[in-house]
């Protein structure tokens, strides 16, 4: 796979999402990932040359980062827990436009900020397109849980005919820790049929904090092609 076209469909996708959907005085949820890196920068030009005073929530510690780097208005859900909209990546996405979400694995947070806005706008490239989730997303589906559920929640995950696997740290050994201070298991479960029924079976074991199944949150998809278009779906 070519990688300039693939950056070049993830600026394309992240622009014109910024372009058509944000407006004067918004509050702002900022997703993570590297995708959103590009809708940032543009949110940030536009707020420069247009003045619109806008309001970032971040979703992470790396979209915190982001939003400080870039010179954005900082605020939090405390002081805004309405947001007007929410720009963030996905690792896949479906015909339904339900997602898989925390790659980056920072769902949790990401998932109370899409449930809280108005509109939830998805940015990806051409590779994230499937039928149904778990059909090119292969690394399993993302879900934060509290550490010492780790053994039981594994053993459950199987059961339910998922294959666990405890996502460790890059530099460090060991599990990695999310932002939260909690532990992720990717659980692959192949093709997905019904995400909605799975998502409600994962969340109902005690220690699951989320997943990254995000179901009937979003609004628009703006998809970046390889040839430089860009296709939206709505809901
Ligand atoms: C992080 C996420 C990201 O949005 C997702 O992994 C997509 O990332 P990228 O834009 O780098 O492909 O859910 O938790």
């Amino acid at each position: 796979m070519n990688e300039n076209e693939i950056e070049l469909s993830k600026k394309n996708a992240a622009e014109r999402a910024v372009e058509e959907n944000v407006q004067k005085n918004m509050v702002l949820g900022i997703g993570s990932g590297s995708t959103v890196v590009y809708a940032v920068s543009k949110i940030a030009e536009m707020n420069k040359t247009e003045n619109l005073n806008l309001k970032c929530i971040p979703t992470s510690f790396q979209s915190r980062q982001l939003i400080l780097e870039n010179g954005l208005e900082l605020v939090s859900l405390h002081q805004y827990p309405e947001i007007d909209l929410d720009i963030d990546g996905a690792d896949e996405i479906d015909k339904k436009l339900n997602v898989i979400k925390g790659g980056g694995g920072c769902l949790v947070q990401e998932k109370i900020i899409a449930s809280n806005s108005k509109e939830f706008v998805i940015i990806v490239d051409f590779r994230k397109e499937s039928e149904k989730l778990g059909e090119k997303w292969n690394k399993g589906i993302p879900i934060e849980i509290i550490p010492i559920a780790h053994m039981p929640l594994s053993k459950k995950m199987s059961k339910l005919g998922g294959k666990p696997i405890l996502r460790l740290a890059k530099a460090k050994l060991g599990p990695l820790i999310t932002d939260n201070g909690n532990f992720i298991l990717d659980v692959d479960f192949g093709t997905i049929e019904n995400p909605s029924v799975l998502n409600e079976k994962l969340r109902a074991f005690p220690g699951v904090v989320d997943t990254g199944l995000f179901i009937g949150l979003v609004s628009k998809v703006y998809i970046g092609q390889k040839d430089g278009s860009v296709i939206v779906l709505k809901k």
